[in-house]
């Protein structure tokens, strides 16, 4: 993997990048559908490319372990083929989804012992396993093994934590760096900084991480219920001390409005269930603001979901007509839901780019951020 800085802004940390993978290049900032368990849901993969202009997405180690399993997913030759994606990938660890098991699951200095959201059977996720694991899986781009702090949290806890995702990345890298990738192409491990809400924990854990020297570099731990002035003041301090020339990716962000407010402060990477979930239930988000489709005030609005920006769903079908869907439970709603706001998103992310290089996008971005924050 090769991280090259294409333009910088002047008047704040944005940048528009490029990540080159052997499944091919990356322009940055960027979005990343999440297709949790080898499917962004409701959207195929021939629509991700052409509808949604996806160049990366996400899959969840926790999910595709357990269901297909690693059988399957080595028989198939890896992820990609296994879904029919020839462009990246990136998985996330495990982490976060197994620390979400409150209850069912149990964290040790070796790892964490859980069970199966599926069928109740016992599993254990080591830095090890969850590399090897990850190995098998095939993605392009891979992730360390941590906890995922919630909000809020002592800062006792949070420092122990720290501490023990820091040990976990160790041991991370070591499995990671004597093994190879399985499928003839190479693989790459961002590690993961955590440290909650606490300014020293954060620097502290963006110091470690810096230290490691890896390709790329997470920011986890945000967007778990903190307000989010103190998810970009975190940052901001991280961004600060990650270096330059690498990628930085903030895990599980956001809102469009988050997504632009956290590419003025230097981000490059996202991926957030939010345009695939809340498309599911019913809020689109469009260049004008943010819609509940269910609301009666679209009933007869037969005005195109988005004319704002080009992108065949959005300029074809009516508000009145995916609202109808919606209340009807069609799967069409949810299908032409997801795949507006991901063509959203990732519009929303190659205008910032666009913006970077032309030189005027803290103006752009203040006066879409209040655009797109509007509820309609
Ligand atoms: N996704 C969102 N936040 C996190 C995090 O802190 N850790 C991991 N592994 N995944 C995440």
């Amino acid at each position: 993997m090769k991280f090259k800085l294409v333009s910088k802004d002047k008047k704040s940390k944005a940048r528009a990048g490029e990540i080159q993978t052997d499944h091919g290049t990356i322009q940055t900032p960027i979005f990343m559908p999440v297709g949790t368990a080898g499917s962004v849901k409701a959207v195929h993969q021939r629509e991700l490319t052409y509808d949604v202009k996806a160049q990366i997405i996400l899959g969840n180690t926790y999910h595709l372990y357990l269901r297909p399993g690693l059988e399957v997913l080595e028989k198939a030759g890896g992820l990609h083929k296994f879904i029919g994606w020839s462009s990246p990938i990136l998985t996330d660890s495990g982490g976060y989804q197994v620390f979400s098991l409150e209850g069912n699951r149990k964290i040790k200095e070796e790892g964490v012992v859980f069970k199966s959201h599926i069928d109740g059977s016992k599993h254990h996720f080591t830095p090890e396993s969850v590399m090897d694991i990850q190995r098998t899986i095939g993605a392009d781009i891979i992730m360390a093994f941590d906890e995922c702090t919630p909000y809020p949290c002592e800062w006792s806890y949070a420092k122990n934590s720290m501490h023990l995702t820091h040990r976990w990345l160790k041991r991370c890298i070591e499995r990671f760096d004597s093994t190879e990738g399985k499928y003839g192409y190479s693989q790459s491990l961002f590690p993961i900084v955590q440290g909650s809400t606490f300014k020293d924990l954060r620097q502290d854990a963006a110091r470690f991480v810096s230290d490691q020297d890896r390709e790329g570099n997470a920011i986890g731990g945000l967007s778990v219920g903190e307000p989010a002035e103190m998810m970009y003041e975190m940052t901001d301090l991280v961004t600060d001390i990650l270096p330059e020339e690498k990628p930085r990716y903030l895990m599980g962000v956001g809102t469009p409005a988050n997504i632009l407010e956290s590419i003025a402060l230097g981000i490059d990477m996202f991926d957030c269930v939010m345009p695939t979930r809340n498309a599911r239930n019913g809020m689109l988000f469009t260049t004008e603001g943010i819609i509940n489709i269910r609301n009666e005030r679209w009933k007869m609005d037969f005005s195109p979901i988005d004319s704002g920006f080009h992108s065949h769903v959005s300029n074809f079908y009516s508000k009145a007509y995916i609202r109808h869907l919606t209340i009807s439970k069609e799967m069409l709603a949810a299908q032409i839901a997801s795949i507006h706001n991901l063509s959203f998103y990732l519009w929303l992310v190659t205008q910032a780019r666009e913006r970077i290089q032309a030189g005027d996008f803290t103006s752009w971005k203040n006066a879409m951020v209040e655009k797109v924050s509007r509820r309609l």
